[in-house]
C-alpha cells in the first residue's frame, strides 16, 4: 500500500518537474536602451527561467543586445530597433515595461505623466495586439497611474485580464527592508516589509510593526524611517544631480519581481510579495488599483493566472492607519488621471 502511494507521489513530482522544467518563458524589456532597461537586461540574462530575452527601444536596443548575448546563459538574445515592436513582442509571456523618461531634481513622479502616459499607453496597444496574453510588469513611472492605463487599454481592446497585470513597487521593498536593517542594526537578508498602497511619496505606505525587527522602533527614528522609504527616491535624484533617478537599484528589484513572478509561473508555491494591481481593498471607495501582498501563481499551465490571491493586510498600528489615511486620497486620484487619459485618447 505505502510502496504504491509512494511511488504514485513520485510519479507526479517528477511530472510536475519535468512540465516546469521543459517550460519557455521569453520575457521582452521595452525600454531597454535605458538606465533601468541596460542593467536589468543584464540582469534577466543571468535567470536561469528566462529561454528568450527580447530587447527593444527607440534608441540603441540591438546594441544593448549584442552586448548582453555574449554572457554564457543558456537563454536566446534578440535586440529590436524602434520600428520593430511588433517583433519584438511575437509569443512573449512577460513584458516588462521601463520605458518613459525619468525624474530630474525638483520633480515628483507625477511630473512625468505628460510624458509617460503616453508611450506607456501606445506601448499597452501593442501589447494588447501582439501578445494579449502576457503578463505586464509597469516600471514607468507615475506607476499609479501608468498601470490603470494599460488596464484601460487592454479593456478597450478587449483583452483585459486583471491578474495579468502589476505595477512593480519592489523598490519600495527593498528600500524599506535595507533602511530597517540599518537603524536596528540587523542583517537586511532577514528583514521582511510589507509595503502597501501605491509607489509614490504619501502613497507609499510600509508595515513596520509587522516585522519582528521594526516594533520596537517609535518616535523620531520611526518617522524618519518612514519618510526615507516614501521618499528614498529623491536621495538618487539628488545625488546624480540631472542625470536621473533610481537604475541599479531599480534593475535589481525589477529583476527580482519577474524572477518572482517566472517562479510561480514554473510552479512554484507560496511566492507571496507586494504589487500594485487591480484590488478590491479599497474598491469600495472607488480606489480599484492598490498594493498589497499578493500570491502570485498558475492555475493551469495552458491559462497562466499571474495573481493567485490577493491578501488582506492585517493588523495596521495607529501610525500605519494615519499614513493610510493619508495614501488613499492621493492614490485615488493618480488613479483616475490615468483612466481619464485612456478615455480621452
Ligand atoms: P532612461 O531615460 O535612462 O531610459 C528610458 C528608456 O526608454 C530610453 O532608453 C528611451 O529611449 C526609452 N523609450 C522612450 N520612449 C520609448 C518607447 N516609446 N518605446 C520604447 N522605449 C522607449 O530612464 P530610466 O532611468 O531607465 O527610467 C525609466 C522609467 O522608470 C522612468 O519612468 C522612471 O521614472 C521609472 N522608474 C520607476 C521606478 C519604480 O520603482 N517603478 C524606479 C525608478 C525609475
Amino acid at each position: 500500500m505505502f510502496a504504491r502511494s509512494a511511488a504514485r507521489a513520485l510519479k507526479s513530482q517528477s511530472r510536475q518537474f519535468s512540465s516546469s522544467a521543459t517550460r519557455q518563458s521569453k520575457v521582452a524589456v521595452l525600454g531597454a536602451g535605458g538606465g533601468i532597461g541596460q542593467p536589468l537586461s543584464l540582469l534577466l540574462k543571468l535567470n536561469p527561467h528566462v529561454t528568450e530575452l527580447s530587447l527593444y527601444d527607440i534608441r540603441g536596443a540591438p546594441g544593448v543586445a549584442a552586448d548582453v548575448s555574449h554572457i554564457d546563459t543558456a537563454s536566446e538574445v534578440h535586440g529590436y530597433p524602434a520600428d520593430k515592436l511588433d517583433q519584438a513582442l511575437e509569443g512573449t509571456d512577460v513584458v516588462v515595461i521601463p520605458a518613459g523618461v525619468p525624474r530630474k531634481p525638483g520633480m515628483t513622479r507625477d511630473d512625468l505623466f505628460n510624458t509617460n502616459a503616453s508611450i506607456v499607453r501606445d506601448l499597452a496597444a501593442a501589447i494588447a495586439r501582439v501578445s494579449p496574453k502576457a503578463k505586464v510588469l509597469v516600471i514607468s513611472n507615475p506607476v499609479n497611474s501608468t498601470v490603470p492605463i494599460v488596464s484601460a487599454v487592454f479593456e478597450k481592446a478587449g483583452v483585459y485580464d486583471p491578474a495579468h497585470i502589476f505595477g512593480v513597487t519592489t523598490l519600495d521593498v527593498v528600500r524599506a527592508n535595507r533602511f530597517l536593517a540599518g537603524v536596528t542594526g540587523t542583517n537586511p537578508k532577514d528583514v521582511k516589509v510589507t509595503v502597501v498602497g501605491g509607489h509614490s511619496g504619501a502613497t507609499i505606505v510600509p508595515l513596520i510593526s509587522q516585522t519582528p525587527q521594526g516594533k520596537g522602533v517609535t518616535g523620531e527614528v520611526y518617522d524618519k524611517l518612514v519618510h526615507r522609504i516614501q521618499f528614498g527616491g529623491d536621495e538618487v535624484v539628488q545625488a546624480k544631480d540631472g542625470a536621473g533617478s533610481a537604475t541599479l537599484s531599480m534593475a535589481y528589484a525589477g529583476a527580482r519581481f519577474t524572477g518572482d513572478l517566472l517562479r510561480a509561473i514554473h510552479g512554484e508555491k507560496g511566492v507571496v510579495v507586494p504589487t500594485f494591481v487591480k484590488s478590491p481593498l479599497f474598491a469600495d471607495q472607488g480606489i480599484d488599483f492598490f498594493s498589497s501582498n499578493v500570491e502570485l501563481g498558475v492555475r493551469t499551465v495552458l491559462s497562466p493566472n499571474g495573481v493567485e490571491k490577493i491578501h488582506g493586510l492585517g493588523e495596521l498600528s495607529e501610525s500605519e492607519k494615519k499614513l493610510l489615511d493619508a495614501c488613499l486620497p492621493e492614490l485615488k486620484k493618480n488613479i483616475e488621471k490615468g483612466k481619464k487619459f485612456v478615455q480621452q485618447s
